[in-house]
């Protein structure tokens, strides 16, 4: 499908639209929907979900758009196979994207976007990454609030020298490091301009059986970071009551407060606290899932510009959300180690999962429970999905 100009001018050039496919059709693809008809630069041409359920209920809702005419496949393989889309969001849980997006990147797809975080392993995560070298697939990794205008500002006024040196950063976190923090760890290393993380020290307490989507994680984390630029920074999880995506950053000259929509500083010239509320482009800060639909409209508009070559790169590019989880994973490791951490880290496997097989970290209160997973899509959970 070509996306035509509002005044039909032949003349004018016209966008082809990019064919995009969903595998798993739960929460987090209904933002990957919303990015790509907010971008206008997709159609979404197939979905795949083992509930026909799931997929019933993204057709009720989005049948009006135009740029939404999918087939449905409850087998993502027939998916990647019949459909071929040029687009592949991998959507489903940690512990299968590399499953589904090894698949995809060998499916003749352009690019994929795989959500965050990259995978259940280091080992798994580059395994995605050699499978889309090899097929010379673009890779993106779902971090969408680098496509905040609150973060991007926050970095341009780090870059500007509005508080001089970074020396720390903080954030608090909930529901497991993995799940939660591997956003923190990004965005941490996006807030410095990419620089490298070298260290990480950190500690992890797990007396009860917790696990997020599938995952295992931990009750509790205190996690410190070092970077190259002399930065370090700090995740608190459940160590306090607080959590959320607002990150302090305190520097030699001032001092920035960074949350979803606004940007706090205060500086020798701020006189006090000053906001700032940086415009958005998708949707209105305030309005529900606010961050969602800007970030996944910016972070597909931005991969379709990639694909065309109309961008030189993507901010989400596969090795940024590779050091995302490297950054998480150095901290079981170094729990597990008892050690400093320095970074690249060679542990291929989940240093959780290492840990709780040596038999250390043993569980106090038995009973396996996850904080994220929700009941089967069914006829009697109608209206517990997708809304
Ligand atoms: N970027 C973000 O802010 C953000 C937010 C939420 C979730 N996530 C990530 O997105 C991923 C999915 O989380 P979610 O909350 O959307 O989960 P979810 O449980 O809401 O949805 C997952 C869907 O995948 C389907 N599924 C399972 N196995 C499948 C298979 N083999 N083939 C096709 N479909 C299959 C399930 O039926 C379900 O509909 C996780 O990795 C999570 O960490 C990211």
């Amino acid at each position: 499908m070509l996306k035509t100009n509002d005044r039909n001018d032949p003349a004018e050039t016209v966008t082809p639209m990019l064919r995009a496919g969903i595998i798993g059709c739960g929460d987090v693809a209904r933002q990957h929907m919303e990015g790509y008809l907010k971008s206008e630069r997709f159609e979404v041409v197939a979905l795949a979900d083992v509930s026909a359920q799931a997929m019933r209920g993204f057709d009720r809702r989005y049948a009006g758009s135009a740029a939404y005419h999918p087939q449905h496949f409850i087998d993502y393989k027939e998916l990647l196979k019949q459909a071929n889309p040029e687009v592949v969001s991998v959507c489903v849980w940690d512990k299968d994207h590399a499953a589904v997006a090894v698949a995809a990147a060998a499916s003749g797809a352009k690019a994929i976007i795989c959500e965050k975080p990259m995978a259940d392993s280091l080992g798994a995560a580059a395994e995605i990454i050699a499978a889309c070298r090899a097929s010379g697939v673009k890779l993106v990794v779902g971090h969408q609030r680098r496509f905040l205008p609150s973060f991007n500002l926050a970095k341009r006024m780090i870059a500007d020298r509005e508080i001089g040196d970074v020396r720390m950063m903080t954030a608090y976190a909930h529901d497991g490091l993995p799940n939660f923090s591997s956003h923190q760890t990004d965005i941490f290393r996006y807030l410095l301009g990419d620089v490298e993380c070298t260290w990480v020290m950190g500690s992890v307490e797990r007396e009860t059986d917790r696990w997020a989507r599938a995952t295992r994680i931990e009750d509790k984390a205190l996690a410190a970071f070092g970077f190259a630029s002399g930065a370090q920074a700090m995740i608190f999880l459940e160590l306090t009551p607080e959590w959320g995506w607002t990150t302090r950053i305190y520097g030699t000259e001032g001092m920035i407060e960074c949350g979803l929509t606004d940007v706090r500083v205060m500086n020798a010239k701020s006189r006090g606290w000053k906001v700032h509320e940086p415009a958005s482009e998708f949707a209105r800060p305030g309005e529900d899932r606010f961050e969602y639909i800007e970030g996944n409209a910016a972070q597909a508009r931005e991969l379709a510009d990639w694909i065309s070559g109309a961008a030189p790169g993507h901010r989400g590019e596969a090795m940024n959300g590779y050091k995302a989880l490297e950054m998480v994973h150095a901290v079981y490791e170094s729990a597990r180690t008892h050690t400093q951490v320095w970074l690249p880290i060679k542990t291929r496997v989940n240093p959780l999962e290492l840990m709780v097989a040596e038999g250390h970290l043993q569980v106090r209160y038995p009973g396996k429970y996850d904080v994220r997973a929700r009941p089967p899509h069914s006829e009697a959970t109608e209206g517990l999905h997708n809304t």
